[in-house]
């Protein structure tokens, strides 16, 4: 997540938010949620059609790799205060969250905090204290990602630490590809599960679907990775599928050969190789694209020229939320708020989501 050009680092990534407290007669409320960039100029808080969300997410915030508290400047204060005040006097009001980390922070900094006790509690300290000193509803981890299995121990003890301190909700966040499952579910309320990126721009040999649902040549799809996890003990109900409104591109060898896997020579159009939702559509628009809905994996790609995009719009997002809600899991968001322009796939996927 986060700043685009930083995700290609990570060719793999499930990124998951767990999470307890959630023992009540009535199942769980739903999660339709979605992420902010906070350095948008053009989209600011005042812009979000709050009928289509129950969450909102700040993106981001990170601590000090020296100190590890949150050194906030005042630039930034009066951003997450805007953003806090105008999104609680929206109407319908939704909660919010202050997300910490991103694709674009250092993972070592995480590591070296939660490696240790009192660097652990210094930051849960400090993130409660911006949580509450900018009125937000809850808290979010993400770090992309603890790498083997004594980070993933540090994230387990600091969950639990955070959970413990932690007056109210509390919304953990934690990625892998193939680490063993670790932090105890009661510690969170959701794992938002970064359902996307498995292919890229750090390889050009091959177009593909980045956010497949099946992929029937490997494990690397969404419901592989879903299921893993739940197969790995994560509740279902704790399970939230991330959704990206961007797609991926790539230059293919021979404009004739143009599906899914087909040979390619280097990114295509867009910041190395990523295009936002609206850009896509004006790409395809533009250069009179060919549009194909490809059932298989459960995504869409256009191709123009040499010009190849894989992506989801409204029929794939779709068919994933329904996939998700077949598999009695919490809900989904967005990565990220205001790709698609017109709200075309947010408002889909509302009304896909229905809950009763
Ligand atoms: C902390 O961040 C600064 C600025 O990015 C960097 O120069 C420095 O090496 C980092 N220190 C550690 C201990 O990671
Ligand atoms: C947020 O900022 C906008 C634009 O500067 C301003 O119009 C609005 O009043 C602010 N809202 C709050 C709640 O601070
Ligand atoms: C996918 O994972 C299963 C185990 O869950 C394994 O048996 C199978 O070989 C894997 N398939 C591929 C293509 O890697």
């Amino acid at each position: 997540m986060a700043s685009h050009r930083l995700v290609h680092l990570f060719p793999i990534i499930l990124l998951f938010t767990i999470s307890t407290g959630y023992v009540m007669a009535s199942p769980p409320a739903a999660i339709k949620a979605a992420y902010w960039p906070s350095w948008s100029k053009t989209f600011p808080p005042s812009a979000i059609d709050t009928t289509l969300f129950t969450h909102i997410l700040y993106a981001f915030l990170v601590p000090s790799n020296v100190t590890f508290k949150f050194e906030v400047s005042d630039s930034a204060a009066s951003l997450l205060e805007n953003f806090t005040g105008t999104l609680h006097r929206k109407n319908p009001p939704v909660k919010t969250l202050v997300s910490f980390g991103g694709g674009g922070s250092d993972p070592k900094l995480f590591a070296r905090m939660a490696s240790n006790k009192g660097s652990r509690k210094i930051f849960i300290d400090s993130a409660i204290q911006v949580a509450r000193t900018y009125g937000f509803d809850g808290m979010d981890l993400d770090w992309e990602f603890p790498k083997n299995p004594e980070e993933m121990a540090g994230l387990g003890q600091l969950f639990k630490e955070w959970r413990s301190t932690s007056p109210s909700t509390f919304n953990g966040m934690e990625t892998t590809g193939s680490i063993q499952w670790n932090p105890s579910p009661k510690s969170l309320d959701w794992v938002n599960a970064m359902c996307f990126d498995y292919r890229g721009s750090w390889d050009t040999s091959a177009t593909g679907a980045h956010a497949a649902l099946y992929d029937p040549n490997s494990n690397i799809s969404t419901s592989y990775g879903l299921t893993s996890w739940v197969r790995a003990g994560v509740p279902r109900n704790m399970v939230v599928m991330g959704l990206p409104l961007y797609g991926r591109t790539w230059q293919l060898k021979d404009p004739k050969v143009n599906g899914i896997g087909a040979p390619a020579t280097a990114v295509g159009p867009g910041d190395d190789g990523v295009l936002i939702f609206s850009e896509v559509e004006k790409f395809n628009r533009e250069n009179g694209a060919t549009v194909v809905y490809d059932a298989k994996t459960v995504s869409t790609y256009s191709h123009a020229g040499t010009s190849w995009i894989g992506y989801d719009d409204s029929q794939s997002t779709t068919v994933k939320l329904e996939f998700a809600q077949a598999h009695g899991l919490r809900g989904y968001f967005f990565w990220a708020l205001s790709y698609d322009r017109e709200w075309e796939i947010s408002k889909q996927a509302s009304r896909t989501w229905v809950t009763g």
